[in-house]
């Protein structure tokens, strides 16, 4: 049976009392894992980092709608109780509204994900209020932006000043009035993150923003570490997955070369 979570019952998931519980979030792109964390975790986000912790690219400027697209289908094909985003990637949406509207309708209709996501502030509160008008809920993410890494110059913690600051919190009113229904908030300090948090009406989903958002999200290949070129300060890995890998091919490549795979238990014979 499908219990998804909707839009409204992760709107009704803003932190009002102590009581009730923050919103957990994974980055996951493959059936396979999908399959795992199913009954784990509130919303998995089919991201677009995708782009370096799969594909080998070094940032996330690369990837397509149609590896966005052919993800998020095989994650919503996986699993059936959490809330699915999908990420719109570089260049699909950043024209205009309608453009926008063609690339998230096409990622709603060919994978069946209950929102997507789009990197952006003020400047994206027309083409946010325009897609949720029509039918798209939309998360949004502020604070580091990582498909902006080419103006930024780096995966550099954002908000840090009284000035940066003030423009996220900005951001902020402006995407949750354009209608948002939560936010991602990346990679800014804890205090920031709080003020935001307490000042807007719709969920925050932090990484790297502090302990008092709504929720939290983190990239599944980096808590079980199974991605190894560069691990932010605010992962905690939870497993590892590489270790194991490296180990397990290496004794398979060891038997292989000292005879001792396969053996009578992996083979075929004609019966007589
Ligand atoms: O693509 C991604 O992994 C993300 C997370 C950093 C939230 O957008």
């Amino acid at each position: 049976m499908n219990k998804r979570l909707s839009v409204r019952d992760i709107r009704r998931k803003k932190l009002g009392d102590k009581n009730q519980e923050p919103i957990s979030s994974l980055v996951c792109y493959t059936a396979q894992m999908a399959r795992l964390i199913n009954d784990h975790v509130d919303i998995i986000l089919v991201g677009d980092s995708m782009g370096m912790t799969i594909y080998g690219y070094e940032n996330t400027l690369s990837v397509t709608l149609d590896m966005m697209i052919n993800h998020g289908a095989a994650v919503v094909r996986s699993t059936n109780q959490p809330h699915i985003v999908v990420d719109m990637p570089f260049g699909s949406y950043e024209e205009s509204p309608e453009v926008a509207f063609r690339s998230a309708s096409r990622i709603m209709r060919e994978t069946g994900a209950q929102s997507v996501k789009l990197e952006g502030g003020e400047e994206f509160a027309e083409t946010i209020h325009f897609l949720s008008q029509r039918g798209i809920p939309i998360m949004g993410h502020i604070g580091l932006m990582p498909q902006r890494i080419q103006t930024l110059g780096g995966f550099f913690t954002q908000g840090k000043t009284d000035k940066e600051s003030s423009r996220l919190m900005n951001d902020a009113k402006s995407i949750s009035q354009a209608g948002a229904f939560s936010m991602v908030i990346e990679a800014i300090p804890e205090e920031v993150a709080s003020d935001i948090t307490q000042s807007i009406e719709v969920p925050t989903i932090g990484i790297g923003a502090g302990r008092n958002c709504d929720g939290q999200i983190l990239v599944s290949h980096d808590i079980l570490n199974l991605y190894g070129a560069f691990t932010p300060k605010f992962v905690k890995k939870y497993g590892n997955i590489d270790e194991n890998i490296v180990n397990a091919v290496k004794d398979y490549s060891q038997e292989v070369k000292k005879k001792k795979f396969p053996t009578k238990d992996n083979i075929f014979t004609i019966k007589k």
